[in-house]
């Protein structure tokens, strides 16, 4: 058992070193072909999602199973939040009836404010633009899995690095190793300075693009996302930005033989289904790794043997 994971709060994934992701890489990979074990039986988790949620939501109750816990679901729509009730006592009724709170909220700050009142440990399940700490370890995972190393890559992260919080903790943790990133975005999606500076900062090599073109024959990793529709300011300027960025097969042209394109989804209109079939097509196995990924958060919170 490794302490540093045990009873821990998952808030960002700046909080995490190289040697603790390694250590949870080594026990997804034992999860790979594990179906079912009842090493978390007699555990109850909540899965409050006050966002709406297919994957995140899914694969952790899916990996929660598979170790024998029980799951309760709570969302934004049905709870007594729509009545009125406060973060807070929600938040204290669900640590009063359960081992684990996996939280998403689109507030920033919503998981820290969860672990500060909460007894019992606290998953950030993505809260707001800046962190979605599980998603960039499965993001990781993917390309140690496809690469067998986390450094010494190209990174082209593409799309809305404004809002999204998927591709935002995913730069903040393929940081931690040496990579070069190349952020590109139209004008407006550009990554926020604050996170550009602390980048910088700390001597990580990124440079910023508008144009995928000038650059997609360098690159090992394609990272797209989503425009996030919900998290724009302003509507109008929404209705501008939209459509200015699409992957298709055209774009892929000039790119390396083994570079592989990934994507947090939901996918809306930046990524064609023509690509779905092809070789450099990676996000269909990056969501399936959130199972043994999440099987292991689990099984290493509590502190339970593979
Ligand atoms: C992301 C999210 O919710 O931040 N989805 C996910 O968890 N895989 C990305 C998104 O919504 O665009």
């Amino acid at each position: 058992m490794n302490m540093n994971w045990f009873n821990r709060d998952i808030i960002t994934i700046e909080n995490f070193s190289r040697e603790e992701l390694e250590h949870l890489f080594n026990i997804a990979d034992k999860y790979m072909n594990i179906k079912f074990k009842d090493s978390l039986k007699g555990k109850i988790i909540a899965n409050l999602f006050l966002e709406p949620s297919t994957r995140t939501r899914v694969s952790f109750e899916v990996a929660a199973k598979r170790l024998g816990a029980e799951v309760v679901n709570v969302t934004g729509e049905y709870a007594s939040i729509k009545k009125g009730e406060s973060l807070y006592d929600t938040l204290k009724m669900l640590d009063s009836y359960c081992d684990l709170i996996i939280i998403r909220s689109p507030i920033e700050g919503s998981a820290q404010f969860a672990a500060d009142i909460c007894e019992h440990p606290v998953i950030n399940a993505g809260d707001g633009t800046l962190n979605h700490p599980t998603q960039a370890m499965i993001d990781l995972y993917t390309i140690k899995n496809t690469f067998n190393r986390l450094d010494k890559l190209n990174i082209g992260v593409y799309g809305d690095l404004k809002y999204g919080r998927a591709v935002v903790s995913f730069i903040l943790a393929i940081s931690k190793y040496d990579n070069k990133i190349y952020a590109i975005s139209p004008e407006q999606l550009k990554i926020r300075n604050e996170i550009k500076d602390e980048l910088l900062n700390k001597g990580v090599k990124i440079e910023e693009f508008t144009n995928l073109e000038h650059v997609i024959s360098e690159l090992d990793v394609l990272y797209v996302t989503r425009l996030q529709k919900e998290r724009f300011v302003d509507l109008a300027e929404y209705e501008r930005v939209r459509g200015s960025y699409k992957l298709d097969l055209k774009s892929l042209e000039k790119s390396k033989p083994n570079m592989i394109v990934m994507h947090p989804l939901p996918r809306v209109e930046e990524l064609t289904y023509e690509l779905d079939s092809t070789s450099k097509q990676a996000y269909f196995r990056q969501a399936k790794f959130g199972i043994p990924l999440r099987m292991a958060i689990l099984s290493l919170i509590f502190g339970v043997e593979v």
